[in-house]
């Protein structure tokens, strides 16, 4: 583990709550901890949605680092979600996190994907080209774009997902249901593993956002799906060059 970023390209497929529920069910090796980390640069929902204090949070932890960082310094700009997940909260207003991004962006990234025994989750919201989170995933060990599998949605974040796998990064899809296509389809349709399909289940989904960390709820399917792609995590494997020679053209077209 290390740095893990979700992301997307377009639409709402639901990057917030997949990095949230992955992050709360993530095991932790002894010794380490976790954090979730909004780096969403169209603004921050988790402390409007868990009315927490906007400060601490990206804010504060982006002014810290123009003094310089020490390894233990995060924790003191991350806030307890219900549940008791550590985060580090953006603005919720799109100005100031995409301004904070863009100023200390790349030395977070930087300073986060070499910060010893943290595991990081990043929601990085939708990962255009001119994101002021590219870095996050420039410097992450993962990076899951989340998409629902319908074509308007795969096909921005397939462009997206192998100009990073050019660049070297390992890309993998979570998908949210599995309607109208499926995991094969879309692995087979991209050339990018699927890593994860969590099932489309808006009343658990809402249940999450909203907070909730009953027993019932943690037997949801969402939930337990999210709880064995989490524990598979540790194990990931690195991207494969897609056997197909169209899309390995296509890849390089994208990454030119
Ligand atoms: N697995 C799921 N099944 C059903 N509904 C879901 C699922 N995940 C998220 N949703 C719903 O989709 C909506 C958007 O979720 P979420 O805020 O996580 O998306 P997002 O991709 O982060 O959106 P944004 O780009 O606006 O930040 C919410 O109403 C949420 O309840
Ligand atoms: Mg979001």
């Amino acid at each position: 583990m290390g740095l893990i970023c979700f992301a997307s390209q377009k639409g709402s497929p639901g990057v917030t709550l997949t990095a949230l529920a992955v992050a709360a069910a993530l095991p932790v090796a002894e010794g380490r901890r976790k954090v979730l980390l909004e780096a969403d640069a169209d603004s921050g929902s988790l402390a409007v949605r868990y009315q927490l204090g906007r400060q601490p949070g990206l804010i504060t932890l982006a002014a810290a680092s123009r003094h310089g960082l020490g390894r233990e310094d995060i924790w003191a700009h991350a806030q307890a979600l219900p549940g008791g997940l550590a985060a580090i909260v953006a603005p919720e207003r799109a100005d100031r996190a995409s301004s904070v991004l863009a100023t200390s962006g790349k030395a977070l990234a930087s300073w986060l994907s070499s910060l010893p025994g943290v595991d990081v989750i990043v929601d990085c919201g939708r990962l255009s080209p001119a994101s002021p989170a590219l870095p996050f995933a420039h410097h992450a060990d993962a990076v899951f774009m989340v998409s629902r599998p319908v074509a308007e949605q795969i096909q921005p974040a397939a462009e997206r997902a192998l100009a990073l796998q050019g660049a070297g990064r390992r890309v993998a899809w979570v998908l949210i249901g599995e309607h109208p296509y499926s995991a094969a389809d879309v692995a087979e349709a991209t050339g990018i593993r699927v890593a994860a399909v969590l099932p489309d289940d808006p009343r658990s989904a809402e249940a999450l956002l909203g907070g909730g960390t009953t027993g019932r709820l943690r037997r949801s399917p969402l939930l337990r799906a999210a709880t064995s792609f989490a524990a598979q995590m540790q194990s990931l494997e690195p991207a494969q060059a897609p056997a197909d020679p169209n899309i390995r053209a296509r890849q390089a077209e994208v990454v030119a």
